[in-house]
């Protein structure tokens, strides 16, 4: 079986090593990848926005899967062009259903409509509009840029002050550009943040795992928000009673209300959930597995993302089924370079590095802004560099095996937080 992979991170790196051991592909291509998909399988240079080029590759190589780890080339409609276009399946959802992450004010606007719990708020395009709404939810209050804005796009605001500067900059300043056009303003929710991932074919839905992650850069949760500094899987607290809850009220509502609206879906859907003493409420959705919550899932799954695809494709799977615990936990500690978010510290020669993923007994790791060169080895070529990923039967073991990895991996600009899991 020949697949394509799109993207360039340690997701993606997880996903090639992930799709590799299932034994069935025999050739993988990434686009573009990066040092670890490299040895995997061959990377092409087409970055991952390039729908064209994308395209263009898929009618002349013709590959028999697509899989999508990012989120922006489904938003563009990269899942739409290559089942119209080539006539191959796609691990991603169709444009109109990756709006569940593309637009936070069409998702408010659903989660109302359908009763499902989420923060109380609503969204606006103008100033004035924003700033009634705004008034009327008290603070703290937290304001959501509409589109994708790479984690940049969410503030919790103290007062009416910081919301109308925040209001100003998005609405009239357009400082995040199309994507601030429109903002959800809604009530800041206090509890536990999980994650829970499902997979998706049609009518057919299966429970894929929960995981938390860490967005802030700072220990102890300081700092800027990034696209994720470390996380772990499972939940402890999310036993099978909390995952039969999230499927009454999140998950079941959210695929109806999908299938009403005439889409198919076929992915991941990812609840980005807080939960309080009123139970599970959705922050957001993203429909793709999370970098790096990704690296934490995919080692403890019991069966393959192939081996699901190809039974929902025979329609083998229900409208509801949990996968057998692994009885395992892992966790991921993002290795990233000085100044990430913002300017990471890029180009920096990397020691210490193992291009296997496997290095030691429960010791993953999973390059991600890694490139090579002929003549100089390993370099790092985005902020967050590797995730390195200790699995084990309890969670003091994983994450000592994690932090283990995560120290050999040495540059000179290399941080970590030290409390993950
Ligand atoms: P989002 O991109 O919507 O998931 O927001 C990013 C992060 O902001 C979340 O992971 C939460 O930590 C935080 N956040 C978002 N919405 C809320 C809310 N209503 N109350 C509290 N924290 C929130
Ligand atoms: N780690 C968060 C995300 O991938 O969106």
């Amino acid at each position: 079986m020949k697949v394509l992979l799109v993207g360039s991170g340690a997701r993606e790196h997880a996903l090639a090593w992930h799709l590799r051991r299932s034994g069935c592909v025999q050739s993988l291509y990434t686009a573009p990848g990066n040092a670890g998909t490299e040895r995997l399988g061959t990377n092409l240079p087409i970055p991952s926005s390039d729908l064209e080029g994308l395209v263009q590759w898929a009618k002349a190589h013709r590959p028999d899967w697509v899989v999508v780890g990012p989120e922006a080339p489904l938003c563009l409609g990269l899942a739409d062009r290559m089942t119209e276009e080539v006539g191959v399946p796609v691990l991603g959802p169709s444009k109109k259903a990756a709006l569940l992450e593309g637009s936070k004010a069409a998702t408010k606007e659903l989660l109302l409509q359908e009763g499902i719990p989420t923060a109380r708020g609503g969204f606006a395009e103008s100033l004035p509009e924003a700033m009634r709404l705004s008034r009327k939810i008290g603070w703290p209050q937290v304001i959501k840029a509409d589109g994708l804005a790479a984690g940049k796009g969410v503030f919790v605001v103290e007062n009416q002050e910081q919301a109308e500067q925040v209001l100003e900059s998005l609405l009239v300043e357009r400082k995040l550009g199309e994507a601030g056009q429109r903002v959800v303003i809604e009530e800041f929710l206090v509890g536990e943040e999980l994650s829970a991932f499902v997979f998706l074919y049609e009518h057919q839905m299966v429970f894929l795992g929960t995981a938390r992650d860490y967005k802030r850069v700072g220990e102890g949760n300081r700092g800027p928000n990034t696209g994720g500094m470390g996380a772990y899987s499972p939940v402890g607290w999310a036993t099978g009673e909390v995952i039969e809850i999230l499927r009454e009220k999140i998950f079941d509502p959210v695929h109806r209300a999908l299938r009403k609206q005439g889409i198919s879906y076929k992915g991941i859907l990812y609840g980005g959930l807080l939960w309080n003493e009123k139970g599970p409420h959705v922050l957001e959705f993203n429909v793709r597995l999370g970098d790096p919550e990704a690296q934490v899932l995919v080692p403890l799954l019991p069966l393959s993302l192939l081996d699901l695809w190809r039974q929902a494709q025979d329609y083998e799977l229900s409208s509801w089924s949990t996968l057998p615990s692994s009885n395992r936990v892992a966790v991921g500690v993002v290795v990233a370079a000085r100044g990430y978010p913002e300017a990471p510290i890029l180009g920096e020669p990397i020691e210490g590095l193992c291009p296997d993923v496997e290095v030691g007994e429960g010791k993953l790791l999973f390059l991600g802004g890694v490139r090579r060169e002929a003549d100089r080895g390993f370099l790092t070529c985005a902020g967050r560099v590797v995730t390195a990923v200790g699995v084990a039967q309890d969670q003091a073991r994983a994450r000592a095996q994690a932090y283990e990895l995560a120290a050999q991996v040495r540059f000179p600009s290399a941080f970590f937080r030290r409390d993950i899991g």
